[in-house]
Parts: structure tokens; sequence; C-alpha cells
């Protein structure tokens, strides 16, 4: 007996579903299809997957009728079937990735519609854990790992720089991954060990690592690099001075920078500060400075300086004495580095140049300084210069009183130390004169009562001068000179005008005597007398000539 059963299975190709992780999974049949009209019977079966696990029913749904489960297994409280036919599958799991088929019985027809589930978990986070420290330009380091723990599929860890994508180039960049699968949840922990070697311009650079779908956050370095160029300055400003204090300063790249120097003056060594000062230096410290980093001593760097000097030695340079008409011979050397400004001064007074003293005089006495400058440096000496000598009176002289009562008596006076005076008269009032450049005038005002004879001593300590002059009195004066009033000037005119008045008389005297000698020539030619005129009469005439004019001058005497 042949029981005809007409019926067709068919298989359609299978689809692919990815659920999430956790999630309730949804498993469409046949694709979302509306279901057919003549279906008896729905059912949901699984089978392993790459011939893992096991195969097993879920559940069935007859027409019309609530959906029932028939799984015993895990499946027993997870899996519900919708409305139109999905199979729901509660908290998915690794363990959920296998083939479910769903068979529609509609009719005669047997339809199976298998459907591979795959279950996908993104990474619980993305970090970059086990961060270096910092990065060496040029050295490799291991900058970071990124980690994307728990995902399914394992992650595929990307690391950027600057959100630009770091391709692993076995040099610069080497990239490797880690991955691990925990036995339980079947979960893949991937890690990305990214070795990095920095360039200059990393200072500020951020690195992130992510996967398809999540970014960690960035994380920067602090770039080291060694130092590279060291300059050695010299702060102090100006030319320098023998005196001044230099202050170096060595200047280095590199980061960190380097906090310690090697300073090498010479042959001096200075550590741990980045600069250092010469104190006082002299000519001696000009020479090649050198400054280095301590931990390389090819990083250096050096410097000529040059430190200018000015000595100067003047020669007298204390107080001299010296006597008035000697010479003193000055000598003023210097020794610099460079060009010289040379000013003299004279009891504050500028002189044009050096002073030279052939033959001293007492307006030579002073005190003497001279400035020498280069630059800010500057050097002084001085002398004090004392001529002295014994004095010498230069003028005695007298002068009659405007009102005619009195006579003033002059004494001048040249000497150093200052002279004193003393006269031989006691005078009315007497005073002197300023002492300017050795030189004093001293006055006496007298009344003379009696023709004397006044003695002007001018002394000091190395010696002394006197002089004398003859006074007469005032009455006879008057009487001889009534219109004179200084005896200087018009006594001389009252000389000039005797002698001129005894001198035409002379020449009228003379003249009448040449005119009787003629004739008594004439009268006795042949007496061979001589011509020459020196007869007794010539001489008599002569004498009393002569003797008018003395006696004139004596009474003009005063
Ligand atoms: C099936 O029904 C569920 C719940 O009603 C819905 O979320 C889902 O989108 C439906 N699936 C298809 C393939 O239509
Ligand atoms: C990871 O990503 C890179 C680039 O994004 C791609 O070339 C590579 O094939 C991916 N690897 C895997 C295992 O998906
Ligand atoms: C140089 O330094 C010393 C000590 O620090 C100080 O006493 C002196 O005044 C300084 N000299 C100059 C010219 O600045
Ligand atoms: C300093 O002077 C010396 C000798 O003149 C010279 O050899 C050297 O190069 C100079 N150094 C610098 C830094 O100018
Ligand atoms: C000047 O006066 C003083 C006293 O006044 C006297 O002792 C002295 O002898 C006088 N000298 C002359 C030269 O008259
Ligand atoms: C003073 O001297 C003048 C001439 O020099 C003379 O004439 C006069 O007699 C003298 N007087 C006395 C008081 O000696
Ligand atoms: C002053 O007069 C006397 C005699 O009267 C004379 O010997 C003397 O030389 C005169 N002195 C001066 C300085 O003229």
């Amino acid at each position: 007996m042949t029981m005809c059963f007409y019926i067709s299975l068919s298989v359609s190709a299978m689809d692919t579903v990815i659920g999430l992780y956790g999630e309730t999974v949804e498993v469409p049949c046949n694709n979302g299809a509306p279901k057919p009209k003549d279906l008896f019977i729905t059912k949901w079966k699984y089978v392993k997957m790459k011939g893992k696990g096991d195969n097993g029913d879920l559940l069935t749904q007859l027409k019309d009728q609530d959906a029932s489960v028939i799984a015993t297994n895990q499946y027993k409280d997870r899996v519900s079937m919708a409305e139109n036919s999905s199979l729901l599958i509660a908290a998915a799991s690794l363990k959920d990735e296998k083939i479910f088929t769903c068979m529609v019985v509609a009719g005669a027809d047997i339809s199976e519609y298998p459907v591979k589930l795959l279950i996908h978990k993104a990474p619980t986070r993305v970090e970059i854990t086990a961060l270096a420290a910092e990065l060496e330009i040029g050295k490799p380091t291991q900058l970071g790992q990124c980690s994307a723990p728990d995902s399914n599929p394992a992650a595929n860890i990307t690391w950027f720089k600057n959100k630009k994508h770091l391709v692993a180039d076995g040099k610069g960049i080497i990239i490797s991954s880690k991955v691990k699968v925990d036995e339980v949840t079947g979960l893949t922990t991937t890690s990305s060990t990214l070795q990095y070697t920095a360039e200059k311009g990393d200072t500020d650079a951020l690195f992130t690592c992510g996967t398809l779908n999540a970014l960690s956050s960035p994380v920067s370095f602090t770039v080291t690099y060694p130092t590279e160029r060291v300059s050695l300055h010299v702060i102090s400003k100006g030319p320098l001075m023998e005196g001044d204090n230099v202050t170096l300063k060595c200047k280095a790249d590199g980061n960190p920078l380097p906090t310690s120097f090697n300073f090498h003056i010479q042959v001096v060594k200075v550590e741990n500060s980045d600069s250092y000062t010469v104190t006082d230096v002299t000519r001696d410290s000009t020479g090649e400075y050198k400054c280095s980093i301590v931990d390389n001593a090819k990083m250096e760097d050096s410097k000529n300086i040059t430190i200018n000097y000015l000595d100067m030695s003047l020669s007298p340079s204390e107080k001299v004495m010296k006597s008035a008409g000697e010479s003193l011979a000055l000598n003023l050397q210097t020794d610099a580095s460079g060009e010289l400004r040379v000013s003299w001064t004279k009891d504050n007074g500028k002189l044009d140049k050096m002073p030279k003293f052939d033959k001293l005089t007492y307006s030579d006495s002073g005190k003497y300084e001279v400035v020498v400058t280069m630059g800010a440096l500057i050097k002084k000496a001085s002398f004090e210069l004392v001529v002295e000598g014994i004095p010498v009176i230069r003028r005695l002289a007298k002068q009659r009183g405007e009102d005619g009562q009195h006579k003033v008596l002059t004494c001048e006076a040249e000497g150093s130390p200052k002279p004193t005076v003393a006269w031989s008269v006691n005078g009315t009032s007497a005073d002197e004169s300023p002492y300017v450049n050795g030189k004093i005038s001293y006055k006496l005002t007298i009344v003379p009562t009696v023709n004397l004879t006044v003695v002007c001593t001018v002394s000091n300590e190395l010696g002394q001068d006197t002089r004398a002059i003859n006074v007469s009195t005032l009455f006879e004066e008057v009487r001889m000179d009534k219109q004179g009033s200084s005896d200087d000037s018009d006594t001389t005119k009252l000389v000039v005008g005797v002698i001129v008045g005894l001198l035409l008389a002379t020449v009228v005297v003379g003249l009448a005597y040449w005119l009787y000698m003629k004739k008594s020539k004439q009268g006795s030619w042949k007496t061979g007398e001589k011509e020459d005129g020196s007869t007794e009469e010539s001489k008599k005439l002569e004498e009393k000539i002569e003797e008018k004019l003395e006696e004139n001058s004596q009474k003009v005497e005063v």
C-alpha cells in the first residue's frame, strides 16, 4: 500500500543575523515575510555551527495557538516567539552563535529558513594604559598599551597621532597586538602596544587609539631631547674694565633644560648653575672662557673676553716745595688697553695741556690734578706745588696824600711764604694788599715832621730784604712845589721843566760865549791857541752850570 504523501521540502539560502551581546536577539523567520495562509506549524530549532555545540529544538507553534517551548536546556527560559514568527533569544551570549532554523509547515510544503546568528559585542572601553613617562627624541619607547576588553569579534585597534593614522613601519612605529579570549564568555580582549620613536614637534602631540566605533581618550607626553647647542654669553654690559664683575651665562637647549654647567675659566670649573660671575677681573682675566653641559663635555661654547685696563702714575704725586726760578720735571706714565683722555686742572681750573715748569714762579703754586679716562675707567692723581723764595722788595715808593697832610709809602715785595713787613718808622695807618702769586704790597701812611730815611724790611722764614727811601718834611715840599700833589709824577715834570729851563739858559750862555770866542779868535788868529775851547773861562762856566743843575735837582728831591 502506498500512502501517497506529497511533501515538498525546500531549504532556503542561509541568512546571517547579528545580535548584540547581552541583549534580546531577534532571529527573523523567512526574513520577516508574512506567514503563509495555510500555515500549520512553525518550529524553531538550532544546529551546531562549525561542528561545535549541539543540536536541539527550541519551540513550536501550532496554527492559532501560543508557542510552546520544547527546549529543556539553557534555552528553556530565554526563548520566545514573536507574532511574526521571529525567534527571540534573551540575554544573548557567544554560545548563541549557532544556526537557527525556522521550519514552516504549510499545506504539504515544509520550508526551512536557516539563519546564522552572530553575536557582536563592542569592547567595554578603549583606553591607553602603561603610559611612557616621557618620550625622548630618537629613542624608541613603548608609548603605551591600548586595550579593548571583552569584544566580539576581536577588536581591530588602530593608533592615531593628532587624529592621523599611525602605520607601523617597523622602525619608528612598531605595533604589536595581543588577543586574549575569556574562557567563560568567549569574549576577546585585544591589546595593542605602540613602540614609538619621538621626533621634534611631538611635544604637544595627542595620541589616541581606537576600534571601529570607539576611541580612547587622548594622551600626550613630555618629549625630551638632549642638548644640541650650547652658547656662552657675557651678561655684563659694555667694555669690560678691570675691577668689574663679569657674569657669564651658559645657555643650552634640550628638554628638560640642563641645570648644571661646567664653566672653564682658564682652569677653574664650576657646577650647578647656568651662570658664573668672575669678580674683580684684571687684565690677566683676559682670555678664552668656555662652558659645557655637565654630562657631555663636547656640548660647549667659548668666548674670548677682553678686560680693559688703565694704569697711571704721576710724579711728583705729593706736596713739592720748590724755590722760585728752579725747574720741576713732571712725569705722567700711562698704560692702558685703549685710547685715553687726559685732562689737567690747577686749583680746579682747567688747563689746556700738561703744565711745564722750566722756571718756577710764585704763581705756579697750586694744586694740580690730572684725570685720565678710558671709557668708564677713571684714574686721578694730583700733587701740590709750593714755590718758595726769600722776599725781594720790587718797589719802594712814596706818594703825597691828596690832602697834602701825609705821605703814603708803598713797599712792594715778592716772596713765599708770605713776607711780613717792618717799617723803620711808625705810621698813622698801615695796610696790606691781598697776597697773590707771591706778591704783596704794604702801605704805610706817615706825617713826616722832619726829613726821614724810611726803611722797609720784608721777611719770611727764608730771609729778608731791605730798602730805604728818603722822605722830606711836608712843610718844605709844600714850599717847594705848591701845585704838586703827587711826588712821583709831578716831581718828574718839575725836574724835566727845570732841566729844560737850565738847558735853554746854557744854550744862551754858550751862544754868547761862542760869539765872544769867535771874536777873540779873529783878533788873535795867529796866536796859535787851541780851538777846543778848553780855556779857563769855559771850564769855569761849565762848572757853574753844573753846580746850578745840581743845586736845582737837589731842591727837586723830596
Ligand atoms: C517581528 O515582530 C517584532 C515584535 O513585534 C518586531 O520587533 C520585528 O521588527 C518584526 N520583525 C520583522 C522581520 O518584521
Ligand atoms: C584592522 O584595520 C585595518 C585598517 O583599519 C585593516 O587594514 C585591517 O584589515 C583590519 N584588521 C582586521 C583583523 O580586521
Ligand atoms: C663685585 O662683586 C662683589 C661681591 O659680590 C661686590 O662686593 C662688588 O661690589 C662687585 N663689584 C662691582 C663693580 O659691581
Ligand atoms: C679666541 O682667540 C683665540 C686666539 O686668538 C682663537 O684661537 C680662538 O678661536 C678664539 N675663540 C673665539 C671663540 O673667538
Ligand atoms: C713807634 O711806636 C712805638 C710805640 O707806639 C715805640 O715804642 C717805638 O719806639 C716807635 N718807633 C719809632 C721808630 O718811632
Ligand atoms: C730837608 O731836605 C731838604 C733838601 O732835601 C733841605 O732843603 C732841607 O733843609 C732839609 N730840612 C731839614 C729840616 O733838614
Ligand atoms: C738819603 O739822603 C742821604 C743824605 O741826605 C744820602 O746819603 C742817601 O743816599 C739818600 N738815600 C736815598 C735812598 O736816596
